[in-house]
């Protein structure tokens, strides 16, 4: 090649790169000057979906034009889906942490007859848009100041705990963290490979599994010097053994029900603090593809007054079953107490909620309810 063409076939090269380089840049310059997105509805599409394991899935979304989002670790974030023909919300810990903002990631758990987490797994893909609102929830770690963590968790109930993880391995270097997270084997771990690079990091991470059978010990497909494992249900004895200081961290629990309850109880067995003491569970009465009122056929009946119409309900139904058996309109987001978002009000007859969590004292004296978490003890009339 002569001189003359070399340099020609150099400054091609040159511009090819430079326009390369001015494309790239225009759009990382887009995401500099992203929208910030703080609160309310909004289109986002999903952008990736991917199995953590056999039966979690997680969906990462984004804008449809760049959006960093604001949220704090911990809260969550509800969808507005339609499905067959009906309007569904429900709402989902985020398991992404807010120091990675330009993009948020819900892993959801099938859950048999699941009729939201089933439909986000099979028919939510890549590049479907969908509407969300939020964030919302005060279990998180701006609300909720601490010097060391305990995170307990069991099953799905580890998003928001590893959302926290991750806020904190990213902004507070440092951490005083012990996560003790339950599983039924070690298929079953969610972010386990994540959560052991975590551990290999940070030696303040002090990261430890309780499993179910005592084969998962040794057959650890995810096992890793970083992490403790035991077999067998957390209780006092194997508390103290993983984490010998836990009675001067600040503790935050989700879980299955079963689970939050056990664990409140030893954590209060034990004298600690229960100011130091913070639980959120999103495993609420889950409303299946059948939800009906044949549940609970045995139980003793009272009716329930709406609008002019009246429904038989048991005493083992929640108020919210009522409202969706004559397909009232009713936001029910997190079905679990937790949203605040199926608010209605008593205005005559008895009732016994299990949750009043997002309810002022006001609220509370003018009858009001939250209908997932509230059953019946007498005809009432509800106003929505
Ligand atoms: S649906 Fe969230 S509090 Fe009832």
């Amino acid at each position: 090649m002569s001189g003359a063409l070399a340099a020609k076939a150099k400054i091609t090269t040159e511009v090819t790169a430079t326009a390369d380089n001015k494309k790239t840049t225009n759009s990382n310059d887009a995401l500099l000057k992203a929208d910030d997105w703080q609160r309310g509805d909004i289109q986002l599409r999903c952008t990736e979906k991917w199995h953590e394991t056999h039966d979690v899935i997680s969906f990462r979304f984004q804008g449809l034009s760049p959006v960093k989002f604001t949220y704090k670790p911990g809260q969550f974030i509800t969808f507005k889906l339609e499905i067959n023909g009906e309007m569904v919300y429900r709402s989902y810990t985020m398991s992404s942490s807010p120091s990675r903002p330009y993009s948020i990631v819900v892993t959801v758990k099938r859950i048999p007859g699941g009729q939201v987490s089933n439909f986000l797994a099979d028919s939510v893909n890549e590049g479907d848009v969908i509407t969300l609102m939020g964030p919302d929830g005060a279990f998180n770690l701006v609300d909720i100041a601490a010097e060391k963590y305990l995170f307990l968790s069991a099953g799905s109930g580890i998003t928001p705990m590893y959302s926290m993880s991750r806020w904190l391995l990213d902004t507070k270097v440092g951490s005083d963290i012990a996560f003790v997270h339950s599983a039924r084997g070690n298929d079953d771990i969610i972010f386990a490979d994540s959560l052991a690079a975590m551990a290999h990091r940070s030696a303040q991470f002090q990261l430890s599994y309780m499993l179910e059978s005592a084969d998962d010990l040794s057959a650890g497909i995810n096992h890793t010097a970083n992490d403790s494992r035991m077999v067998g249900r957390i209780d006092v004895e194997k508390l103290t053994a993983l984490v010998p200081d836990f009675m001067s961290r600040t503790i935050f629990v989700c879980g299955p029900e079963p689970y939050m309850v056990a664990v409140k109880s030893l954590i209060e067995s034990s004298t600690f603090d229960m100011s130091r003491f913070h639980q959120e569970s999103f495993t609420g009465a889950a409303k299946t593809s059948d939800s009906s009122t044949d549940s609970a056929s045995t139980a003793a009946k009272f009716m329930l007054s709406i609008d002019k119409k009246d429904i038989s309900l048991s005493t083992e139904q929640t108020l919210l079953d009522g409202i969706e058996s004559e397909g009232l309109p009713i936001i029910a987001a997190c079905r679990s107490g937790v949203c605040g978002a199926c608010k209605c009000q008593v205005t005559s007859g008895t009732t016994e909620s299990s949750s009043t969590m997002t309810l002022t004292a006001e609220e509370i004296a003018a009858g009001y309810v939250l209908a997932c978490s509230t059953k019946i003890t007498s005809d009432v009339t509800l106003k929505m």
